[in-house]
């Protein structure tokens, strides 16, 4: 059976607390995996990306493999080739291929007609290769998953519902706070509140993400106002427990989703997990290929 990555809910809980593992030996050893000699690993970017282009580029040259980035706009599917018939392609030259794109669908139906690994590298409803490397940033900090709690504040979006069905996997309790209009739909395994105060009680992180995603350009003004009293600030992080630290999985806004003052000072782990993005999505290449 392929094996793809699309949403995170491929991983039971002991497969997720593995793959951690392994991508915290992968993070003192980075050069000891040779998994992908002689594999090619096609990255497929229908949308911008820093962290997780270059992040999955040098993981799978760490991992003695070749990447191949696909720009969408260079892709024939720019010009209406059928993803069924890119898939059908593509499964005869690589050995796994990534995808960001806009809708989870356009995912599923690459994965549906691949016979090599498909995995999410970012659609608007999931991005579980972040919240790999997330949880591999609170295993750090804490030593176990198991009865932590992380809030995220802000919107609803791709990043907080794979973090909500990631961290339920995981045993992570995932409180979200969001304004009216932005919330989480139920059923994703987090607990939704209203008041950031109210999900930073007790909690070991405080996440935050744009509140603007890619596509949401055209609501700027609005999401701006909806958005203005959900700021992961100094004064938010009081409210936590007291060696609770902020998380983002980046680009910051400073100003906005968070203050300069946490993204660039000591009560945050920001930096390490856009680090930890090439250990963790390295410790899935090697489930996805096993
Ligand atoms: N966090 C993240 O996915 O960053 P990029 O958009 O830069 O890849
Ligand atoms: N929610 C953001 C995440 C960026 C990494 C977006 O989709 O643009």
């Amino acid at each position: 059976m392929t094996r793809h990555f699309l949403t995170g809910s491929e991983l039971t809980t002991d497969e997720l607390a593995r793959l951690l593992d392994r991508a915290a030996e992968l993070k003192r050893a980075p050069r000891s995996s040779s998994a992908l000699a002689e594999r090619v690993v096609g990255l497929v970017f229908e949308k911008p990306s820093t962290r997780t282009r270059v992040s999955f580029e040098v993981g799978v040259v760490e991992l003695g493999g070749h990447p191949v980035v696909l720009r969408g706009d260079e892709l024939q599917i720019a010009r209406g080739e059928a993803l069924r018939d890119t898939a059908l392609v593509l499964e005869r030259q690589l050995d796994a291929v990534g995808v960001r794109t806009g809708p989870q669908s356009a995912i599923e139906e690459l994965a549906r007609y691949s016979s090599i690994p498909v995995f999410n590298m970012l659609s608007v409803e999931h991005h579980p290769c972040q919240v790999l490397a997330d949880l591999l940033t609170l295993l750090e900090a804490y030593g176990t998953l198991d009865g932590l709690r992380l809030a995220y504040v802000g919107d609803g979006n791709n990043v907080a519902r794979s973090l909500a069905l990631l961290g339920s996997i995981a045993g992570v309790e995932v409180v979200v706070a969001s304004p009216e209009g932005y919330e989480l739909e139920a059923g994703t395994g987090a607990t939704l509140v209203l008041d950031p105060a109210d999900a930073v009680k007790g909690a070991h992180a405080v996440y935050t993400d744009v509140w603007i995603s890619m596509g949401d350009e055209a609501e700027t003004a609005t999401r701006r106002d909806a958005f203005a009293a959900y700021r992961v600030d100094d004064a938010l992080l009081d409210l936590a427990l007291p060696d609770a630290f902020a998380m983002h999985d980046l680009p910051a806004h400073p100003g906005e989703e968070i203050s300069a003052e946490v993204l660039y000072g000591s009560r945050q782990r920001i930096w390490d997990q856009a680090e930890n993005r090439r250990h963790a999505q390295k410790a899935l290449l090697e489930w996805l290929l096993a």
